[in-house]
């Protein structure tokens, strides 16, 4: 580490880089040395598109670069766990973007490269740093909508080019790994405990053989969060959060923009018996360059990360049980230990 600074490296070309690299060339205590691509002409174009110096003419010759502190890792899902290893096993801290492995059982190996390797490893599951989560949280904690009992949610889009790799089932394609995974990691950190159980319905597409549309029930014990995702559906992403003397809903929970406030809507009983309705605007950031910045932070200082790989698995589990609950059609437990 050079100083104060996390030195990072990018492996692939791939498109969610467009919103990555710069926020995370610019946020504080970071600076993207370089991207490596399978073609050495597309590296080199994606290094002038984002103003890095290097462009590497291989992902191994990034990782032999002893000036990389840490490695972005925006590789198809199959690909997460091999390359995450190949990178700590050369020294590198990693942010790998979600979902990290393709099941639990990945992220066992990950959790042993990391103990073996002394590096950081983190899931890239940037809205659990935005600040509109966090608030909710603390709300929530705080009791503005006093006790919590049900959670429900939504997250779509409309896509069906065979040629993308969330159409590709050899390439862990499919709809709850690509974003039914948020509306579980972030039931999970809201509420606060893991899920006991969950039944879910999903539909395979006939000619891709992934899953495009899930509709999933998550027992927590007192708290039942419910959400559906789709990968051919109108695009809609919501989350609310219903409790004893209020709700909570956020506008837009995943893929909050940049450049303007994002907005809850805080929905309270008054003393009359009536409710109140209060939209709370979070200022402006962009939740890659804090994601970004909260991981360097955790390497430089030594300290605790956002997500450790435990909270991984732990989502990685239910993913896993919602899985064999669609092909059972029963309440599938999640795996302890
Ligand atoms: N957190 C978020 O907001 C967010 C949003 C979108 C996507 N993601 C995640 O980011 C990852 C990448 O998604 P994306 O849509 O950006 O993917 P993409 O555009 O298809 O890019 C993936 C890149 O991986 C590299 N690659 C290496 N081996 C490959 C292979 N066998 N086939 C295809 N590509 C290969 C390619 O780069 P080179 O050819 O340059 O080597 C390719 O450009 C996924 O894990 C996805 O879940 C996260």
């Amino acid at each position: 580490m050079a100083g104060d600074e996390i030195v990072w490296g990018i492996l692939g070309a791939a498109k969610i880089n467009d919103k990555v690299v710069v926020p995370m060339h610019e946020a504080p205590k970071c600076r993207v040395k370089g991207i490596a691509s399978r073609s050495p002409e597309k590296g080199r174009e994606a290094a002038a598109k984002y103003g890095l110096a290097v462009a590497y003419e291989s992902y191994e010759a990034l990782l032999a670069d002893p000036e990389i502190d840490a490695v972005y890792i925006p590789l198809p899902n199959h690909l997460h766990v091999e390359w995450t290893i190949k990178a700590v096993e050369a020294g590198k801290h990693v942010l790998c973007e979600k979902p990290i492995g393709l099941d639990a059982q990945e992220v066992e190996r990950l959790i042993a490269a990391r103990d073996a390797t002394g590096r950081y490893i983190q899931e890239a599951f940037m809205v659990r740093t935005h600040p509109q989560w966090l608030k909710v949280r603390s709300l929530i904690d705080a009791g503005a909508i006093g006790e919590l009992r049900a959670v429900t949610g939504g997250f779509t889009y409309h896509n069906t080019n065979p040629d993308n790799i969330r159409n590709q089932s050899e390439f862990g394609g499919g709809g709850l790994l690509d974003i039914g995974c948020y509306p579980i990691t972030t039931s999970r950190f809201i509420v606060g405990r893991e899920p006991g159980r969950v039944v879910a319905m999903i539909e395979q597409d006939p000619v891709f053989k992934v899953d495009r549309l899930g509709s999933v029930l998550m027992d927590f014990g007192g708290v039942q969060a419910s959400f559906f995702y789709s990968t051919q559906v109108h695009p809609y992403q919501r989350m609310q959060f219903h409790g004893t003397k209020g709700r909570i809903e956020i506008e837009i929970p995943f893929n909050a923009p940049h450049d303007r406030p994002t907005r809850l809507l805080v929905s309270e009983n008054t003393s009359a018996g009536a409710s109140t309705e209060t939209w709370l605007e979070i200022p402006a950031c962009d939740q890659y360059g804090v994601a970004a910045a909260t991981f360097a932070e955790a390497i430089l200082s030594g300290g605790a990360q956002a997500i450790p790989l435990e909270d991984a698995r732990a989502n990685m589990r239910v993913i896993d049980a919602v899985f064999r609950s669609a092909r059972s059609g029963a309440w599938e437990r999640i795996a302890e230990g």
